[in-house]
């Protein structure tokens, strides 16, 4: 008789996004009269941008004629992909990575869960407090994490790194040595960053302790301060401790076309093995590639059109982001981030917890947000708003919190 993953039963709950998308339905079914504004899943909301539609439409008709047509795509993605990449993400910003060290995939979400495939069950490791749910959740079920206690919401062998108002929200370098070291930066959830000297201080201690840094730079585009490192290889040392995980879902609003990329340096190597061949090993075996035409809309974010209208998108959010912040620190909220991220971190009122304060803005301002502790036991009582609706939606829900 089979047996299944048993490390999948130790997973509480359901995934944080979708425990609240069942909340919301429920609540929606008993109140359909009611107007509902989402403010929780950073979802984009402003249409794809011309440059990448007309990239699109070309990619379309290529795909419907026998000269051009494409099947599958090249193992580690196209060359004209990775090619714009290196150039506009790494080379502009003084980085060395080469083009077979980007292995073009189909989100950060995906890579993110599944990096962890390539290092050993024994590794331990460190995740900040809060955190994005996928980095551990995707050890749970590789049998990473230990036992998970109900009352600290922790689990027995991952080592929680508290970012908080009281540290700035600044991870500190944890008592015990860990093996990987998830950084999300700038952050989801809090959307608080780091400076360049701050992160560089994280590529030593990875060196000196022989850990490795999975670095999920997911929301670089919103970065406005000149302090702030875009990629984790503008730290010296970098290419021999840590990994690099970016999505064109942020920066470009591909959350419903998919596609992202992973960068292994060649020198990142354990005991002589190195990690880049290892992850194109299980690239090319488990993946056959974002569709061509993703592809070419990928490419299409580094034209000068692309990158114009793009930077418009990305200023469109963050103009959200600063009404957020602003509106809510006028009505008494203490906020948090929002200056390089698209997502306010706000202490809930009242020492409301935080799903106690998910509860009452849905039932009396009727707006989504997402509770702090879904993402950690240090985010509770804490509450994060995105700035990736649309401003009238984004100004009508700010009215609404004032006047509770
Ligand atoms: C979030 O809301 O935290 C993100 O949109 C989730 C994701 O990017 O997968």
């Amino acid at each position: 008789m089979f047996q299944i993953n048993e490390d999948y039963q130790k997973l509480p709950g359901s995934y944080l996004f979708s425990t609240i998308a069942k909340k919301v339905a429920a609540f929606t079914q008993a109140n359909p009269d009611k107007n509902i504004i989402r403010l929780g899943i950073g979802d984009v909301t402003l249409p794809l941008a011309p440059a990448i539609i007309k990239a699109l439409h070309a990619a379309v008709d290529e795909m419907g004629a026998a000269e051009t047509f494409r099947g599958y795509a090249p193992d580690l993605g196209y060359d004209f992909l990775r090619k714009a990449i290196v150039e506009n993400d790494y080379k502009a910003r003084n980085c060395h990575i080469e083009e077979d060290e980007v292995f073009v995939s189909d989100g950060a979400k995906s890579d993110s869960g599944n990096i962890q495939e390539i290092f050993g069950p024994e590794c331990r490791i460190a995740v900040c407090d809060p955190v994005y749910p996928v980095y551990v959740d995707s050890n749970v079920m590789a049998g990473r994490t230990g036992v998970y206690n109900r009352d600290t919401e922790m689990w027995s062998n991952v080592i929680y790194m508290p970012c908080t108002a009281e540290n700035n929200f600044v991870p500190e370098f944890p008592k015990e040595t860990p093996d990987i070291i998830y950084l999300c930066l700038p952050n989801n959830p809090t959307g608080t960053t780091i400076t360049k000297s701050e992160l560089s201080e994280w590529v030593e201690y990875a060196k000196k302790t022989g850990a490795v840094i999975i670095y999920d730079a997911a929301y670089e585009a919103y970065i406005s301060e000149d302090n702030v490192a875009h990629s984790i290889y503008e730290c010296e040392g970098a290419r021999e401790c840590a990994i690099e995980i970016r999505s064109f879902s942020k920066n470009a609003g591909f959350t419903g076309m998919r596609l992202g990329f992973t960068v292994v340096p060649k020198d990142l190597k354990c005991n002589g093995v190195s990690l880049r061949d290892m992850w194109a090993r299980r690239h090319g075996t488990k993946f056959n590639g974002a569709p061509y035409i993703v592809q070419r809309a990928g490419e299409a974010v580094y034209s000068p059109e692309g990158k114009a209208q793009l930077k418009e998108q990305v200023a469109y959010y963050m103009n959200n982001a600063a009404a957020i912040k602003e509106g809510l620190s006028d009505a008494g909220y203490t906020v948090f981030g929002g200056v390089n991220a698209p997502y306010i971190w706000l202490k809930t009122p009242d020492k409301m917890t935080s799903w106690e304060f998910f509860d009452y803005l849905l039932e009396n301002a009727n707006v989504v947000g997402t509770p702090g502790s879904g993402f950690g036991p240090s985010g509770e009582g804490y509450f994060r708003l995105t700035a990736f609706g649309s401003y009238e939606n984004t100004a009508a829900a700010l009215e609404r919190i004032k006047k509770l």
